[in-house]
C-alpha cells in the first residue's frame, strides 16, 4: 500500500507542533545523535571544538530543521506522487556536502533513530506506532535519494 493521506497528515500535524519549539527540538535531536553515535561529533563544524552541544547555534538549528522539514516534504510527495522527488540542484548539493563531511550510509540510520526518538518525546501521548511508521518511511525515502546521489558522486 502506498503512503496514505492519514500518514501524510500525521507527519504534517506533528511537524506543525514541533516547529514551534525549534531550539529545544534541535538540541534534543543532536543530543540523541551523539548519544547513539558519539563519533559523529567530529563531522559537524559546530561540535568539533566543544565539549558540549552549543546552545542556540544557528548551524545546529539549520541542520535539524532541514532534516525535519525535508522529511515532512517527502511525506507530502509520497502521498501525492508515490515517490520522493528532490530538485536536482538541491540533491547534488546534499550529495556533495555529506560526502565532503565524511558522512557514510550507516550514519543515516543513526539520524533516523534520533529523529524518531525526538518526535516520540515531543508528541508524548499523541505518539503511536503508525506515526513512527509514517515518519520512518518518509525519512527512508529521502535518505535513499541522498545516498544514491552520494554513491553516484563518490
Ligand atoms: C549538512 C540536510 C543527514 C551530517 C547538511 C546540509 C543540509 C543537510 C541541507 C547543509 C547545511 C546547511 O547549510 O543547511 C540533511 C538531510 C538529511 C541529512 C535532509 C537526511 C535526510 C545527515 C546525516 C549526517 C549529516 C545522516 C551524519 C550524521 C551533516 C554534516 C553537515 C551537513 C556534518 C555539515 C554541517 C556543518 O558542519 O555545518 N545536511 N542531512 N547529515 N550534514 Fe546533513
Amino acid at each position: 500500500m502506498g503512503f496514505t493521506e492519514k500518514q501524510e497528515a500525521m507527519v504534517k500535524d506533528s511537524w506543525e507542533i514541533m516547529k514551534k519549539n525549534i531550539p529545544q527540538l534541535s538540541l534534543r535531536f543532536f543530543s540523541l545523535i551523539l548519544e547513539i553515535a558519539p563519533a559523529a561529533k567530529n563531522m559537524f563544524s559546530f561540535l568539533k571544538d566543544s565539549n558540549e552541544i552549543p546552545q542556540n547555534n544557528p548551524k545546529l538549528k539549520a541542520h535539524a530543521v532541514k532534516v525535519f522539514k525535508m522529511t515532512c516534504e517527502s511525506a507530502i510527495q509520497l502521498r501525492e506522487k508515490g515517490e520522493v522527488v528532490v530538485g536536482e540542484t538541491t540533491l547534488k548539493y546534499l550529495g556533495s556536502v555529506h560526502l565532503q563531511k565524511g558522512v557514510i550510509d550507516p550514519h543515516f540510520e543513526v539520524v533516523k533513530e534520533a529523529l524518531l526518538r525526538t518526535v516520540k518525546e515531543a508528541m508524548g501521548e499523541k505518539w503511536s506506532e503508525e506515526m513512527k511508521e509514517a515518519w520512518g518511511e518518509a525519512y527512508d525515502q529521502l535518505a535513499a535519494a541522498i545516498k544514491a546521489e552520494m554513491h553516484a558522486e563518490a
